[in-house]
């Protein structure tokens, strides 16, 4: 089977393609302005973007990392503190936790949404770390809504804060509502492959508690709550206007995008239903699955991930390694629940291309290259 490599062509750089000049006449437009550190596109950014997640509040900061580490910081987490967080989730949401000086407490998922399970908290709350347990980070990973309910029930009983990493699921929503809006404050990226990405490093923090914006507000840059003067110890993570801009302009095409994805989604469903050896995602009832990520698993992974890279497929590992497999972040282990479920599933997950850009056929090949394979890498 002979493939075609301008059918994968990479997303951050396609999605620039194709809206090269209106991103030239925005970038202009900043660049002659003289202004580009939290000004007039950061302002009206973060007002559309908390209009878009359906809350009163949105905050632009440098990253995602940073966005989750100020969310916690606003909130008083810090030293002594512990945090319960997948393991199964990028790095950075545990880099952010320790950044706070707070212990991650790691969770175990379910094995159909790869979503952190209640049960697991509860476990987590009974274990060595649950009396430091302040706020749990919930993780819509690959863009499929946590169990809001059965999270709040358990958060409620405990007086745990739950709150949201968004970064992989811009536009996915529960029980109709967007994420970003679910919980008592929202961490999201804006990194360049994001459902929602800048050409660069960007993030933001969404919520409907307006002390707790404020706080946010003062901690990103350097605590002032007046310029020169630090009423709290602050950072720097602050958005600037070239970004702000360049998010404008592809956030009034999100829905529209997003729907792309859950339109190749259904491509790979239909395509590969009834495969032996591929189990397609599944998405939960009452929610909408932003397909950030197009993971399937497979009791066979390493030899089908061989056989498609091996054909020109670009296939890749959301993640090779979950967070508590990963010197730097192994030691908190032992205060966590068990996480078999999520040492089963990173053995057998393999992320198949996807991106609203990609082609109908593009999807098509994936899917009959997947067909040919008997089992063998
Ligand atoms: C789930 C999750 N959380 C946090 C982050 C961190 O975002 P950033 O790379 O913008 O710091 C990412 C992105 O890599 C992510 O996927």
């Amino acid at each position: 089977m002979e493939v075609n490599a301008s059918l994968f062509t990479p997303y951050p750089l396609e999605d620039y393609c194709r809206r090269e000049s209106e991103i030239g006449v925005a970038v202009s437009g900043v660049l002659q302005r003289g202004h580009y550190i939290l000004g007039g596109e950061v302002e009206a950014f973060e007002k559309e973007w908390a209009a878009w997640c359906g809350v009163e509040q949105a905050i632009g900061v440098a990253n995602g990392t940073d966005a989750i580490e100020l969310l916690l910081l606003g909130l008083g987490i810090g030293p002594g503190d512990a945090v319960a967080v997948p393991s199964h989730t990028a790095v950075a949401s545990v880099s952010a936790i320790r950044r706070t000086g707070a212990d991650p407490v790691y969770l175990d998922l379910d094995p159909a949404t790869f979503t952190i399970r209640p049960d697991s908290l509860e476990e987590a709350l009974r274990g060595p770390a649950g009396g430091r347990l302040k706020a749990v980070l919930a993780v819509h990973i690959y863009g499929h809504p946590v169990d809001w309910t059965g999270l709040s029930a358990v958060c409620e009983n405990h007086g745990l804060i739950l709150l949201e990493d968004g970064a992989q699921s811009h536009g996915a929503t529960w029980q109709g509502q967007r994420v970003g809006s679910l919980g008592r404050g929202a961490a999201f990226s804006f990194y360049p492959t994001k459902n929602l990405g800048a050409i660069g490093d960007a993030g933001a923090i969404t919520t409907n508690d307006p002390a707790l914006a404020a706080r946010i507000r003062e901690i990103r840059q350097y605590g002032w709550r007046e310029r020169y003067i630090s009423a709290v110890e602050g950072v720097n993570s602050r958005l600037d206007e070239l970004q702000a801009a360049i998010l404008r302009i592809k956030l009034a095409s999100l829905a529209e995008s997003v729907a792309r994805r859950q339109a190749l989604a259904a491509r790979y469903r239909e395509g590969l239903a009834g495969h032996p050896l591929v189990h397609l995602p599944i998405v939960r009832e009452d929610r909408t699955h932003a397909f950030h990520l197009h993971v399937i698993r497979c009791p066979q992974r390493d030899a089908l991930m061989a056989f498609l890279l091996g054909r020109g497929i670009p296939v890749a590992l959301h993640y090779p390694a979950a967070v508590h497999q990963q010197p730097g972040y192994a030691r908190f282990l032992s205060h966590s629940p068990g996480l078999e479920e999520t040492e089963k599933a990173v053995r057998g997950i393999l992320t198949l291309p996807l991106h609203p850009w990609l082609s109908d056929a593009a999807v098509d090949l994936v899917i009959e290259t997947i067909a040919a394979w008997s089992g063998e890498a």
